[in-house]
């Protein structure tokens, strides 16, 4: 079953000024772990981002998880309960806690409060950090406040995981460890693991690579834009 199902998608900001995404064609297995590469301004964040439902289209279609991307109304409950996301700037909420921040993903699930607190425990003490639970976020390092956003974006047992740049600012260690954590969950739970980077190195953990150019898929890591071509 896939997944990701991406047909003919457009995207564009400003006006159609800036063509971020030129006539996607992309589908993604369940349980699948693909890297997403390219330049700088390629559309790899924007591709990610309309996969998370946190944008929509100009024209074409997106399916995730089985939901057309399609119906504004539905978006922040299709994300609520299917997406873990983490952000290249990993946006914790500065005023609120890390235990706190972590259990924001929780309200959708209708777990008691006791129940929120002890999941959010497992969750940082999954990441290492069940001491740094009643701090601010702004006393945490970089590679810290990462590994909260990953606790973060787990606490909704998130069957896609999408992951921007999730190792961008750290150290090679702390790199390796986040991405180790993301693997084990996608082996672990079965979860598709989505990761956009621009380091090779780390693309090629990935059961597949695809290579975004100017908002088009230059290669799919497998022959589906071969076929989709001779299909014409
Ligand atoms: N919110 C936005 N408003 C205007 N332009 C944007 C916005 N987001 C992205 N872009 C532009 O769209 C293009 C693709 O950006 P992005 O998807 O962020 O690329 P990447 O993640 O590969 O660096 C770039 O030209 C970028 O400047
Ligand atoms: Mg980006």
């Amino acid at each position: 079953m896939n997944v990701v199902e991406i047909k003919d998608l457009y995207k564009s900001y400003e006006n159609g000024k800036i063509k971020a995404l030129n006539g996607i064609n992309l589908t993604i297995a369940d349980g699948e772990f693909v890297s997403i590469i390219g330049p700088s301004g390629s559309g790899k964040s924007t591709l990610l981002n309309m996969i998370g439902a946190l944008d929509v289209q100009d024209s074409g279609s997106i399916n995730v998880a089985g939901q057309d991307l399609d119906d504004s109304k539905k978006l922040n409950e299709f994300r609520a309960k299917k997406i873990g996301f983490i952000f290249q700037l990993h946006n914790l909420i500065p005023n609120i806690s890390v235990v706190d921040n972590i259990e924001i993903p929780m309200y959708t699930q209708g777990l008691s409060s006791k129940d929120m607190r002890l999941k959010a425990f497992k969750l940082l003490d999954d990441v290492g950090l069940k001491d740094k639970a009643g701090i601010l976020p702004n006393k945490l390092s970089g590679g810290e406040r990462q590994r909260v956003a990953i606790a973060r974006a787990l606490a909704n047992d998130p069957s896609i995981i999408l992951a921007d740049e999730p190792t961008g600012s750290l150290d090679s260690k702390t790199s390796s460890k986040i991405l180790r954590q993301l693997i084990d969950l996608h082996e672990n739970n079965n979860a598709t693991l989505i990761i956009v980077t621009h380091d090779m190195e780390v693309a090629k953990l990935a059961d597949r690579v695809i290579e975004v150019l100017d908002g088009e898929i230059v290669s799919a890591g497998d022959d589906s834009l071969f076929n989709s071509k001779i299909n014409i």
